[in-house]
């Protein structure tokens, strides 16, 4: 489903240019389930914003399926994000002038979805993330584990084939962490490939398989027997 060949990507900071992500190499299967750690700053956001198509790397190739995501205008990548994706962005990135309501039905307005189709779906995620009574409060007045719950109902309100989710549990006290997680599991179990950025490594052992960003590359961890 997706592979990234010898991907490079540096930032310029001034007039230099700072290495993140050197030689990354990553095959995820349909119906996988990964964990990516690695120490702040090693570049894991900036790998995802890659493979969610905000981000162009510099070198190297990402392909999801046929597509040849680095090559893809902005508009094309904005389309392919719509359509595959749902992306759970680092501490959550809602807009704190709309309600929980209007938040997650963003991308269904975004697609021009009919009233009917946006109350119905953001009805399920509601229920499905146990946020229902929450969905006319304002995001300012939420808790932390609010947040990402909302967040999460957000990224799965298209159904997407593809999770990429940033540190989904970052925030989270243990029975919410661990609801989210069991709510990923599902969601795995249902078919859908999910890739989890986490420190925690309870939500890596989760996971089929789990990778390590170093020195900008991405090594399998070999699992302990
Ligand atoms: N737009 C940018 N311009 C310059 N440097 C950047 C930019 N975005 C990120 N960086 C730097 O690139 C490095 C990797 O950032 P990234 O957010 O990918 O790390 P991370 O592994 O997700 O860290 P964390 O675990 O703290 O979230 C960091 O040193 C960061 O400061
Ligand atoms: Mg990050």
């Amino acid at each position: 489903m997706i592979q990234i060949k010898n991907l490079r990507k540096y930032y310029s900071v001034g007039n230099r240019k700072i290495d993140i992500l050197k030689d990354i190499n990553l095959e995820v299967n349909q119906g996988d389930m990964i964990a990516i750690m690695g120490r702040s700053g090693s570049g894991k956001s900036t790998l995802l914003n890659i493979m969610a198509g905000l981000l162009k790397a510099d070198g190297g190739t990402y392909f999801y399926g046929k597509e040849n995501v680095n090559e893809m205008s902005l508009e094309q990548s904005a389309s392919f994000r719509r359509k595959n994706i749902g992306y759970v962005v680092q501490n959550s990135a809602l807009i704190d002038s709309k309600n929980v309501f209007d938040n997650i039905a963003l991308p269904l307005r975004y697609a021009k979805s009919s009233k009917a189709d946006i109350e119905k779906k953001v009805a399920f995620v509601l229920a499905a993330l146990d946020i229902k009574p929450l969905q006319y409060s304002s995001i300012d007045t939420l808790s932390g584990g609010e947040l990402q719950r909302i967040a999460i109902a957000r990224a799965l309100i298209q159904n997407p084939k593809l999770i990429l989710a940033d540190e989904p549990t970052g925030s989270l006290d243990e029975q919410t962490e661990n609801e989210v997680l069991s709510l990923f599991k599902d969601l795995n179990q249902q078919g859908k490939t999910i890739i989890i950025v986490t420190h925690n490594q309870q939500v890596a052992d989760m996971c089929h398989k789990t990778y390590s960003i170093k020195n900008g590359e991405c090594k399998l961890n070999q699992p302990i027997l």
